[in-house]
């Protein structure tokens, strides 16, 4: 369930018009809705509870959507965070969330980036590779400190959908091979500068299928018992994030409640708390990108080109996985016609989608691309030299812009001109 529903003043977010939002703060723009977020924070929560499932850390992906006021809503409700740069950590610091429920994820943390995570006691850091755990234990034995890890495994899984997404095969970078898991936590446990505190898996993005979850969860907690059968301390099973959501023409994703009860079944009376690194399910239908029509572009052999002041560089996801994202009129009207959607960059890959029955437009008109939360305005850039996209947040009737469009002299200045040019 989300709050964008259409009203007396065309679609809206929770109780503001998005045609409002486009014309006090201008388009193109991303608009999240306050109530949405915390509604899929909270059932995902409710569903681990109902299911049994204890006291877990839902660590939210921050990387999913990673703006400070989002951070906020759920920090403030009781979410941890799952990072992958001092970057990320800083945000979820700023948001006011505290180091011990934040994780540290990514399979090429620099020195100063782990240093960092050390000095404001995160959770864990995930360990993605051996070398990686040597560097840790440096960095943590020159600061005198025990750090604390967990080991991310790679359970050699498939986890169906796109390939640029999926994490779970050993083919691919992420973390410790299952085989090596044990040893490595057992030599980790005997290091003064480590502190083993768990183990952890990811195996993909917008999963649809709970299957391939099932089978990694499982070998998961294989893994548990056997270190726990070693003496070896295990204080946390990290279940990492992945789950999908409904993108109108993908497979319907299994319910937060049919996910939850899985877990529930395949981790009963296993004696550690679990974390959970969810973006996708609390973000992406919490937000949506609104364009504006530039022009309609017909050729004289048939095709329509409508073109939008939103580009490649502000939704990334259809050209770069294909990616569906449903588009909607502002204002809704009667009648049918088909569009390829193009934005305004040097690239055919600007093209959002092609062939798809949509009302007529015209220049002026507004539209919405669903679903556009998560890596959204995270993944934007600013190719083409074209500012990064505000992101608005509405709560009931106000909103507020919570990450400016940045002005062309404040782009400008970030390039430094030698004086010997
Ligand atoms: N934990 C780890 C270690 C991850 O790598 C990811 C996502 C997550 C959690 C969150 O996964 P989620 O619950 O959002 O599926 N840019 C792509 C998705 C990339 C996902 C990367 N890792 C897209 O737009 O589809």
């Amino acid at each position: 369930m989300n709050h964008f529903e259409y009203g007396p003043e065309g679609l809206a977010c929770e109780g503001v018009p998005l045609a409002k939002i486009a014309a006090e703060v201008g388009t193109p723009v991303y608009v999240y809705s306050r109530a949405t977020l915390e509604r899929h924070f909270t059932v995902f929560r409710d569903a681990l509870a109902l299911a049994g499932v204890v006291d877990p850390l839902i660590a939210y992906a921050v990387k999913a959507n990673s703006n400070v006021a989002v951070l906020k809503v759920l920090g403030d409700l009781g979410a941890g965070a799952d990072t992958v740069s001092e970057g990320e950590i800083r945000r979820a610091l700023a948001a006011g969330i505290p180091g011990e429920r934040i994780v540290f994820s990514g399979v090429g943390k620099t020195r100063r980036e782990i240093a960092f995570a050390l000095s404001v006691g995160v959770a864990e850091i995930n360990v993605e590779s051996e070398p990686e755990l040597d560097l840790i234990a440096q960095v943590a034995a020159d600061m005198g400190v025990k750090a604390k890890v967990a080991f991310r495994v790679n359970p050699d899984v498939a986890a169906g959908g796109h390939a640029k997404i999926a994490t779970g095969k050993s083919e691919n970078k992420f973390g410790v091979s299952f085989a090596e898991a044990a040893r490595l936590y057992a030599n980790a446990s005997n290091n003064s500068s480590l502190e083993p505190v768990g183990v952890a898996c990811h195996i993909g993005s917008q999963i649809t299928d709970l299957e391939p979850m099932r089978a990694a969860f499982t070998k998961m907690r294989g893994l548990v018992e056997q270190l726990l059968g070693e003496g070896l301390s295990v204080e946390r099973l990290d279940l990492g994030g992945g789950l999908g959501v409904p993108y109108f023409n993908s497979p319907e994703p299994p319910s937060p409640a049919e996910f939850a009860a899985m877990v529930g079944e395949v981790t009963q009376g296993l004696p550690v708390t679990l974390a959970f690194e969810p973006g996708r399910v609390i973000a992406a239908n919490a937000g949506v990108l609104v364009s504006e029509v530039v022009h309609v572009h017909e050729r004289p052999e048939g095709r329509k080109f409508l073109v939008i002041d939103a580009a490649m560089n502000d939704l990334i996801r259809p050209a770069m996985y294909d990616a569906f994202h449903d588009i909607r009129p502002v204002i809704r009207r009667g009648g049918e016609t088909v569009y390829d959607v193009v934005g305004p960059v040097c690239e055919t890959g600007d093209t959002f989608t092609r062939d798809r029955a949509l009302p007529p437009f015209t220049t002026g008109d507004l539209i919405a691309f669903m679903s556009a939360g998560a890596y959204g305005a995270a993944m934007a850039s600013e190719y083409n030299t074209r500012p990064l996209v505000p992101e608005v947040l509405v709560d009931g009737d106000r909103y507020a812009v919570i990450r400016k469009r940045p002005t062309y002299d404040e782009i400008l200045a970030r390039d430094v001109v030698p004086e010997w040019v």
